[in-house]
């Protein structure tokens, strides 16, 4: 039967959920042995490749966290949901001019895709979208970086929320491919601020610190559901249901970069990885959750985090439903 505040099946009891949560840790730590911690960024190297954390928030209130939720680590890419949700509610539509949302089929930071369409980046979520996003947020904003981790604050629950500075530093020093994407886009006339501006607010974003409590209570606002003042949640901080609708499909479309459609097949939920290890997913009308496992695979993704989300969907999500 459907849940009236929902729309959608009532959740489980929380013992049984938490009793889940831990079988679907234990079967997917071992994943973890096939990847490796990013060391592109040398600070994100340092991070012990055995952490693993879960943490589920659902629409009604309920939170289970568990393993090592509540150690803060770079959130990386999963900043760009936040930014593009940042920046639909101040911009709006006429964002899409400067950015496609079609899916890449490469890798988050290629260069040749960037050329062969002449400087519109294919989507919001890889690096060069999240650089031109960042961008119109500057433009509009003057100093975005600050505001942006004070939104972040706010929608983690959390003022201890940092960025963390040995990682921003260790993005500056080795970002050069991502200069490269700057310094291009610029070249084509689709960057408003100075590229080094641009990259600042971008790598600060990226080396944000944060829980996996903390990141799934932030991705709420995707959720969909209506969320009420006795369920804990305030009115939604962020975006309208309409843009976290439209969010959602670009998270589902081009979330795991390179690895989207395998993802799609195996979980089937709109998510986003960093190469911090975080994976953000959500279901629409029922929880937001984050998995955080540092050892990624092949295409940049947390190994054992995308094992824990294809276990999790198959214990939660009905087969008849669509989500
Ligand atoms: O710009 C970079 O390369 C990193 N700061 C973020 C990349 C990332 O997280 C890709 N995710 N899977």
């Amino acid at each position: 039967m459907a849940d009236a505040a929902t729309g959608s099946a009532p959740r489980e009891s929380e013992a049984a959920l938490r009793a889940l949560l831990e079988r679907i840790m234990a079967e997917a730590k071992p994943a973890a042995a096939d990847g490796a911690v990013a060391s592109y960024i040398p600070a994100l190297a340092r991070v012990p490749a055995e952490r693993f954390g879960v943490a589920i928030s659902f629409a009604d209130g309920l939170e289970i966290a568990l393993g090592d939720a509540d150690e803060p680590f770079s959130i990386q890419s999963c900043s760009k949901i936040f930014t593009l949700a940042f920046a639909l509610e101040r911009i709006g539509a006429p964002l899409w001019r400067r950015v496609g949302r079609e899916p890449s089929g490469m890798s988050f930071n290629s260069l040749i895709l960037l050329e062969r369409e002449g400087g519109v980046p294919r989507n919001p979520l890889i690096n060069a979208g999240a650089i031109v996003t960042t961008d119109a947020l500057l433009a509009l904003e003057g100093d975005w970086a600050d505001q942006a981790l004070g939104r972040m604050r706010r929608l983690g629950g959390a003022e201890s929320i940092v960025v963390d500075e040995e990682v921003y530093a260790s993005e500056e020093t080795h970002g050069d491919l991502n200069r490269a994407i700057a310094w291009f886009l610029k070249a084509k006339g689709n960057l408003l601020r100075p590229p080094d501006a641009a990259l600042r607010a971008y790598f600060r974003a990226c080396a944000t610190a944060m829980s996996c409590r903390q990141l799934a209570r932030a991705a709420r606002f995707l959720i969909g559901a209506p969320l009420s003042a006795e369920t804990g949640a305030a009115a939604d901080p962020v975006c309208g249901a309409e843009h976290s609708r439209r969010i959602r499909a670009v998270m589902r479309t081009c979330g795991l970069y390179d690895a989207a459609g395998d993802f799609a097949y195996r979980v089937g939920l709109p998510a986003k990885s960093g190469v911090g290890g975080g994976l953000i997913a959500v279901s629409p009308g029922r929880y937001s959750v984050c998995v955080w496992s540092p050892a990624l695979d092949a295409k940049g993704n947390s190994a054992a985090g995308q094992r824990a989300l294809e276990l999790l969907v198959d214990a939660l999500e009905p087969s008849d439903r669509h989500v």
